[in-house]
């Protein structure tokens, strides 16, 4: 550790004094904290340049007043317990922002924005979690990624010492070509792909790209909430959509420079956009000269036959931007998506990709490189696929069986489930709050990171749960169905 020491020999006060006064504000401000191991006195004497003596002396006088400990022979140790009698601790942070804070902040901050719910919020307190598009993390190939993460440091270490392409990692791009044009029917060029810190980052570096103040943004009703923010965070203004059974109604578009769908599994109604319908998605985008931005999110899943290709793979006039993850597959932790890009816009989203964070970070691109090319990821997608495709139909049958006035929708693909609660009893939000007394996680569409507005006025969508199962084993599905009905039973018993 280095310490933010200056010594200044014309200060008037001797050297020892001027350390020890410094080291003692750092702990007295909080900013060397309690248990905080001290620099051995050989390297801080080195660092500044003065003798060793010098600070041994600095170091025994923090120690007779008790703000240091020496243990030996490990080394010298900020005290646990600061002497009382220094002066009163001053906080890192002001609590409470001042009235000048306040005001500096509404004169200064342009980020109006809203934010998505990241993390699972109750997670910990829950013993059945069903949040939406987890995967379950004791599935994830750790073994094989282990192996392949050792391989790319033994032979490429040197990666992790320089910046990489702004773009990503060329066999990266290449093995994601391979993937989509085989899967997804889409013909990318690895020239027009950019590597993100997952679609979150492609969301945001397209509003950069794409988003000024007041325009307007065709997005389906309801709608992935983190898009919806990025893009309303941006200025846009949105104009939602209603979606049916058949995806986003194409039937009157507004006018718009961009429309974002999720056409293979809509977020978060999971019906998945007919042909018609993405046929006139486009004849509307080429008519207005706008982008649609394709979200596949969840693509990878898809468990009654081969799914429909990608929008993409029917975008005969460039008009589409389509956004890859394998936050689902593999893990949102290890951040990493994609675009592929309209040409006109490469260069530009290299441009901002560069100034947003310089590149992707280079190991777990090039072992997933790797793991891609090899067919890891092929054998690891047929795996999950298997073991979800059983999750699913285990709690299609318990809901159909334990709780049958629940309909059961968008099973066809993805990780989650939608919930069509009966017309009568505890709606989305009642239910919500009987399953986390029971210790059971579900989810109303809007605390399942989706964005309604409901234009169409529909009141049903208030009574859609969403059950994401990818995360759940059968035995705990089958547990979790029994507290549910016993939660909803509490609930009608008690409104009764
Ligand atoms: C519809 C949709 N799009 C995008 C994302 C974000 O994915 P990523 O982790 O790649 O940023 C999510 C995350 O759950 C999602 O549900």
């Amino acid at each position: 550790m280095q310490l933010p020491l200056r010594i200044d020999p014309a200060a008037g006060k001797s050297l020892q004094l001027q350390i020890t006064e410094q080291i003692r504000l750092l702990i007295l401000d909080g900013r060397l904290v309690a248990g905080a191991r001290m620099p051995a006195s050989r390297q801080l004497a080195q660092d500044l340049d003065v003798s060793r003596n010098t600070i041994m002396a600095a170091f025994g006088r923090l120690i007779a007043e008790g703000f240091l400990v020496a243990r030996e022979p490990t080394g010298t140790f900020v005290a646990e317990r600061v002497a009382p009698e220094g002066p009163a601790l001053l906080p890192l942070v002001d609590a409470r922002p001042s009235a000048a804070a306040e005001q500096r902040r509404r004169r200064r901050l342009k980020f109006r924005g809203e934010a998505h719910e990241v993390v699972a919020p109750h997670g910990h307190e829950l013993e059945f979690d069903f949040w939406v598009g987890r995967p379950d993390a004791r599935l994830f190939p750790l073994r094989h990624w282990q192996a392949l993460l050792m391989r790319k440091l033994r032979t490429g270490a040197r990666h992790l010492c320089e910046y990489g392409d702004p773009q990503g990692v060329l066999a990266l791009r290449e093995a994601i070509s391979a993937h989509v044009g085989a899967t997804r029917g889409i013909a990318a060029d690895p020239a027009r792909i950019v590597i993100t810190n997952g679609i979150q980052e492609g969301l945001n570096l397209l509003a950069w790209l794409l988003i000024a103040p007041g325009v307007e943004v065709v997005v389906e009703d309801p709608c992935y909430r983190g898009a919806a923010h990025v893009f309303a965070g941006h200025g846009a203004t949105l104009r939602p959509v209603a979606v049916d059974q058949d995806g986003i109604d194409c039937a009157a578009l507004p006018a718009a420079a961009l429309a974002y769908v999720t056409p293979s599994h809509q977020y978060p109604l999971g019906v998945t956009q007919s042909l018609a319908r993405r046929e006139a998605l486009l004849a509307w985008a080429a008519a207005a000269g706008a982008y649609v931005v394709e979200d596949d999110y969840d693509c990878d899943f898809f468990y009654d036959g081969a799914p429909l290709p990608a929008l993409k793979s029917l975008d005969r006039n460039g008009q589409v931007i389509y956004l890859g993850t394998f936050s689902k597959s593999l893990g949102a932790g290890l951040r990493i998506g994609y675009m592929v890009l309209p040409a006109e816009l490469c260069e530009p989203a290299r441009k901002a990709k560069a100034l947003l964070n310089n590149c992707q970070p280079w190991l777990e691109q090039a072992a997933l490189a790797a793991f891609i090319t090899e067919g890891g990821y092929a054998e690891h997608l047929r795996r999950l696929r298997q073991l979800y495709a059983a999750r699913r139909n285990h709690l299609c049958a318990a809901v159909t069986h334990g709780l049958p006035e629940w309909r059961c929708s968008g099973e066809g693909g993805g990780m989650h489930l939608v919930v069509q609660l009966p017309a009568r009893g505890p709606d989305a939000q009642a239910v919500e709050q009987l399953a986390r007394a029971h210790g059971v996680g579900v989810y109303g569409i809007s605390h399942g990171n989706a964005r309604l507005w409901n234009v169409g006025g529909d009141a049903a969508l208030e009574r859609v749960l969403l059950l994401g199962y990818a995360a759940l084993s059968e035995t705990e599905v089958s547990e979790a169905l029994l507290r549910l009905r016993q939660a909803v039973g509490t609930g009608v018993v008690s409104e009764g």
